[in-house]
């Protein structure tokens, strides 16, 4: 592992911090990413463990987005239809915005955080609130083999890739199909989108790494969608080595050519990221020291913005506060900047003149609700795929 990338000391991204611990000392680890020239897999060097991260409190919830419970929606009316599964099972089911699409007999959850497993099993679908792990597989094996399993945004946050796919191998049936769903590390490199890199994100895959890693439990990819969900994701659709259901379709060999030819083969393209990340950030520190009298807010307190927020070093005095729509967050401070997030409100000109987009993935959405803010002369700030002002 070659280490490329060093995003300095960083808190836990999806640890809000509430008024009376305001001046409690934090927890930091140092973020940085390295480049594994056998499997091509590029990850972060020191990991936190997965119950500091991912327990009752976890504040993230995949239902709050429109954009994320349409793309479930889409996903699970195409599973249903092409292959008509008996069982689907859901790692990292959080509060159910996949599973909630299912026949309740249908369909399993998988998800540790007890507040988000709690969501699920309340309306009646089967949940198992714990670490996905081969224990687990086999006591869901019990019940019967998974036709389809599904996962996104999840195994890339799960340290022991091997136990990952151990466990998949127990649980899918003979012909059944893994869909897996994350972040594209050619989208996040060729977009300087740095703060892709936080605690959880251990891995971000790209399409050649996720080959060579599967390959060793005799499972390929044979399909393959590029998702505008997350800043850009890729959609993997797996099989075994041995079944001849599903071809082999040119999605998957015209995304390996596009990887090769931008060098995520090679350690110096991600070297030439990292010296981009550094030009973004005196940018961005560029474009704040410029507005310094101007009123700035943060629209979307998201986990990536706290890496970029701390790696940049902006705190309150360059954004007075974050708007944000998840309840969980409101009345909290952002980890490392202590920025207070506000429940959101729609921008007025009249007492805002720039949003910080923390929340860039999800420009297009926010853009359209914010038509008006915009027409009045109202600005964001960007640092997505570079910093600036639009
Ligand atoms: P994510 O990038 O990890 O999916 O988190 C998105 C965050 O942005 C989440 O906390 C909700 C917030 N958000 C808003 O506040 N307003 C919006 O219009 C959108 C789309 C997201």
């Amino acid at each position: 592992m070659t280490k490329f990338l060093d995003l300095g000391a960083q808190p836990l991204a999806n640890s809000y911090i509430i008024k009376k611990n305001l001046n409690k000392k934090e927890k930091k680890f140092n973020l940085s990413a390295g480049f594994n020239k056998k499997n091509y897999l590029v990850s972060i060097l020191k990991t936190v463990s997965k119950e500091r991260m991912f327990n009752s409190d976890y504040p993230y919830k995949s239902s709050e987005s429109k954009t994320m419970r349409s793309s479930f929606k889409i996903l699970a009316n195409k599973i249903k239809k092409i292959y008509k599964p008996k069982l689907v099972v859901e790692i990292g089911s959080n509060d159910g915005a996949f599973i909630f699409n299912f026949d309740k007999k249908k369909v399993i959850g998988v998800e540790p955080c007890k507040n988000l497993a709690r969501k699920t099993i309340k309306r009646k679908y089967k949940t198992f609130s714990n670490y996905w792990d081969v224990k687990l597989s086999k006591k869901i094996s019990k019940i019967n083999k998974a036709d389809v399993i599904y996962s996104a945004n999840t195994l890339s946050h799960i340290e022991d890739l091997d136990k990952v796919f151990k466990a998949i191998n127990i649980l899918l049936s003979k012909n059944g199909i893994l869909i897996i769903e994350d972040p594209s590390l050619l989208k996040c490199i060729s977009n300087t989108a740095y703060d892709q890199f936080y605690c959880e994100h251990i891995y971000i895959f790209s399409t050649i790494s996720l080959r060579k890693i599967i390959s060793k439990y005799d499972l390929e990819i044979f399909d393959l969608e590029n998702l505008t969900t997350h800043g850009g994701s890729n959609r993997y659709y797996i099989k075994r080595k041995k079944c001849n259901i599903y071809k082999i379709k040119k999605s998957v060999e015209m995304e390996v050519k596009k990887e090769i030819k931008y060098g995520l083969k090679k350690l110096s393209t991600y070297k030439k990221f990292s010296k981009k990340v550094k030009s973004s950030r005196k940018k961005l520190l560029e474009i704040f020291s410029r507005l310094k009298n101007k009123n700035i807010i943060g629209y979307g307190a998201t986990a990536k913005s706290c890496t970029v927020l701390n790696y940049c070093k902006i705190d309150g005095k360059f954004i007075k506060y974050f708007y944000d729509t998840t309840s969980y967050k409101i009345n909290k401070f952002l980890p490392g900047s202590k920025i207070l997030i506000k429940k959101y409100k729609k921008l007025n000109v009249k007492n805002i003149d720039y949003a910080f987009l923390g929340a860039w993935n999800f420009k297009k959405e926010i853009f359209n609700k914010e038509k008006n803010f915009l027409k009045k002369g109202g600005k964001f700030i960007t640092h997505v795929p570079f910093p600036k002002i639009i």
